[in-house]
């Protein structure tokens, strides 16, 4: 038999090169492919020799086949929703309010201000860590995930669980290593999260930090056989404190309760004051603070609308503002023809953010403001939102632009315009269409105006997510004229794609497979893409599910309106809008049944229950929240509405119930006290 001489260094490199080939191969099959070859012991022997014979490999801390951070879409087993706002002392007293029915207890948490993270543990080993992306899908950002210091790639538990929280960069971090190249640590910490390369100069992984807020058990009927039965806590105070014991870092909390709603109001208020006065030293940017209540029981009655949890309450710091001056205003043709005014600003920083542009929304809006070029301006950013003008001040001075610099560090170098009143346009800024007034909107009928196909495109791609269609690909293929309509982008070839400014044949065959993988799709998906003014996703899936088919889109006319208007939060504006919508594009829509397999939704169950047909408006104090109600009545059938009007069945009134009321007795609108409603649910 022959020997191959190793040294004993040599011997154990080639036993640790072998390991680590093998662990590499079964984990991939084990957590990639779900189709395991070897026993989890056999795995855990394997692990375990790699890591007594060199601790600091890199495949211990690899799972699987690496994935390059954002190239494969993640669907969350548990949606990531956002938060409800909440910047007054009296909407914290509303929450208190509606939530105390089901207890005084909350946990109180800093809002912080980075980028949200799912870190997916089975069997208690890191498999997976995604952005919250739309909050039903993300991105795989595992090996990002995997170079943060404080996330841990084995929980001392080993079980099947998803834990949440904010990825921050600390303050001393971002001013010593990367104040000149990024305007603020949040989008710092969002960029390296998600690049696909360590070194593409967004910031470094490692310089990163993760806090927890939450965690969710995968449930029995779903975890890894081997996996331990999922947790049940009490309250989330007790989940906290787990996710310490397990090795998790969460967002520092505090649990409060109150001894009435009164109480509790105050203790949550002086919690926002305590962190407003802790928010200059916090070592991270937070934004808020965030109130939930403690009892995960009580959390799944009150439940959640699409957006948030109603449960929880985000309260805000007050916005910040600043002042600036008005240097012009350009006008830009959005996809639904809108011509919008933005107002070009000297730069300003708000919030720690550098802004120079911003939407003055439309044409009324200018007038509004009264505002003029030149002019000094106050400027407000609200939480994460663009900021905005609110306020006019008067001709500006010179002193007002000095000592400004640009977001990447440059001086700014503008001259102070003279005042000029804004120049409203009367013609399409791309098409020269004649612009019609609406409302106070400007828009642009011409359906092929290329500003509006070029974001028609941009929306449709970014709604079917193909990442690989950008607005410079988009912007070209329009001006040569290659694509006229939405639906000619699935006529291009490989060779139109590679004849386009820095299109290879790399790029052009990952456009060709992203619209491949998109010529079937179902009429939702379809309605949702397109994006006709006015209808946004929800409504888009609202319609789908009453319309069903292409053909049956497509032939829409007055005569559906009635079935349209039955439909669960559509009135006639939103129907008309998806009416006209269709009328306009009958050619395309034409086009697209053609090129595209649009297959048909279910149709939306009717609601059934005995209040079927039956509005009702909430309005007083009662003995129970309102949310409760109004859930009750549309599990028996009803339509809740917020709003008193002579359509309207019923009132549900509590005490002292105001103007609402007093319509509804005007109107002739039935009242019930609370004894009277619930009498009405009885069979
Ligand atoms: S709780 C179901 N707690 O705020 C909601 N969120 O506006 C669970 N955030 O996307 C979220 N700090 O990324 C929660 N202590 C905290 C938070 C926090 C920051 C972020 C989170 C979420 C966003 C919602």
């Amino acid at each position: 038999m022959g020997w191959i001489e190793f040294g004993r260094d040599d011997a154990t490199s080639a036993r640790i090169a072998t390991l680590a080939e093998q662990i590499a191969h079964h984990s991939n099959l084990y957590y990639n492919l779900a189709t395991p070859e070897i026993s989890d012991v056999e795995f855990d022997a394997l692990w375990d020799e790699l890591k007594s014979l060199d601790s600091e490999h890199p495949q211990l801390r690899r799972v699987g086949a690496p994935i390059p951070p954002g190239s494969v879409k993640v669907t969350h087993r548990f949606p990531m929703r956002s938060l409800d706002k909440a910047t007054g002392d009296d909407e914290v007293a509303h929450f208190v309010a509606e939530t105390t029915a089901h207890g005084r207890r909350f946990v109180a948490q800093p809002k912080l201000d980075g980028s949200a993270l799912s870190l997916e543990y089975r069997r208690g080993r890191l498999v997976r860590a995604s952005t919250r992306g739309s909050g039903e899908r993300g991105e795989d950002v595992t090996a990002n995930a995997l170079r943060i210091p404080n996330i841990p790639d084995r929980l001392s538990w080993e079980g099947d669980c998803h834990v949440r929280g904010e990825v921050v960069m600390h303050l001393d971090v971002f001013r010593e290593k990367y104040a000149d190249i990024a305007p603020n640590p949040r989008n710092l910490a969002a960029g390296s999260l998600r690049q696909k390369n360590i070194d593409s100069g967004k910031g470094d992984a490692s310089d990163l930090a993760f806090h927890a807020y939450d965690v969710r058990f995968v449930p029995n009927d779903e975890k890894h056989p081997d996996s331990p039965d999922a947790l049940q806590f009490e309250g989330d105070s007790e989940s906290i404190a787990w996710l310490r014991k397990v090795g998790i870092t969460p967002a520092e909390e505090v649990v409060i309760e109150g001894s009435d709603d009164d109480d509790t109001t105050q203790a949550l208020l002086a919690e926002t004051k305590r962190w407003t006065q802790e928010r200059d030293t916090a070592v991270w940017e937070l934004d808020g603070v965030v109130f939930k209540l403690d009892n995960l029981a009580k959390r799944e009655l009150l439940g959640q609308t699409a957006h948030h949890p109603r449960w929880a309450l985000a309260w805000k710091f007050p916005p910040e503002e600043a002042t600036t001056v008005l240097l012009g205003i350009d006008w830009q043709t959005g996809r639904t023809g809108a011509v919008t005014p933005v107002a070009r600003v000297a730069p300003v920083v708000v919030s720690g953010v550098t802004v120079e542009n911003t939407t003055l929304h439309n044409v009324g809006e200018v007038e509004r403001l009264g505002v003029s070029i030149g002019d000094k301006v106050r400027v407000v950013r609200r939480g994460d939102v663009i900021p905005k003008i609110i306020e006019t001040l008067g001709p500006a001075q010179v002193s007002d632009i000095e000592g400004r610099f640009h977001a990447d560090g440059e001086p700014f170098t503008g001259d102070l315009p003279a005042k000029t009143p804004p120049q409203v346009p009367i013609d399409c800024p791309e098409c020269n269409t004649n612009l019609e007034l609406d409302g106070a909107f400007l828009r642009c009928s011409n359906l092929s105006c290329p500003a509006r196909l070029a974001r028609s495109i941009l929306y449709w791609c970014r709604a079917l997510e193909m990442d690989g269609i950008g607005e410079k690909l988009v912007d070209q293929l329009c001006e040569v004229k290659l694509v006229k309509t939405i639906p000619d982008i699935y006529r291009l070839t490989s060779e139109q794609i590679q004849s386009l400014e820095r299109m290879a044949e790399k790029s052009a065959t990952n456009v060709m497979n992203q619209l491949d993988a998109t010529r079937e799709m179902s009429l939702d998906t379809f309605l949702s893409a397109l994006g006709l003014p006015g209808i946004g996703p929800e409504l888009a899936t609202a319609f789908a599910g009453e319309i069903c088919t292409m053909d049956a889109l497509i032939a829409l006319s007055e005569e559906d309106l009635g079935r349209l208007v039955a439909i669960e939060g559509v009135g006639e504006t939103v129907a008309y809008s998806l009416m006209a919508g269709v009328t306009d594009r009958s050619e395309m829509l034409e086009d697209f049944n053609r090129i595209l397999t649009i297959s048909e939704v279910a149709k939306t169950e009717a609601p059934s229950g005995p209040l079927v047909g039956l509005s009702f408006c909430i309005t007083g104090t009662l003995n129970r929240p309102r949310k409760e109600i109004a859930l009750q009545i549309k599990a028996a059938g009803g339509k809740v509405v917020s709003t008193v009007s002579g359509k309207l069945d019923f009132l549900v009134a509590g005490e002292n119930a105001g103007s609402k009321l007093e319509k509804a007795t005007r109107l002739g609108v039935n009242v019930l006290n609370e004894v009277e409603w619930e009498a009405m649910l009885q069979p």
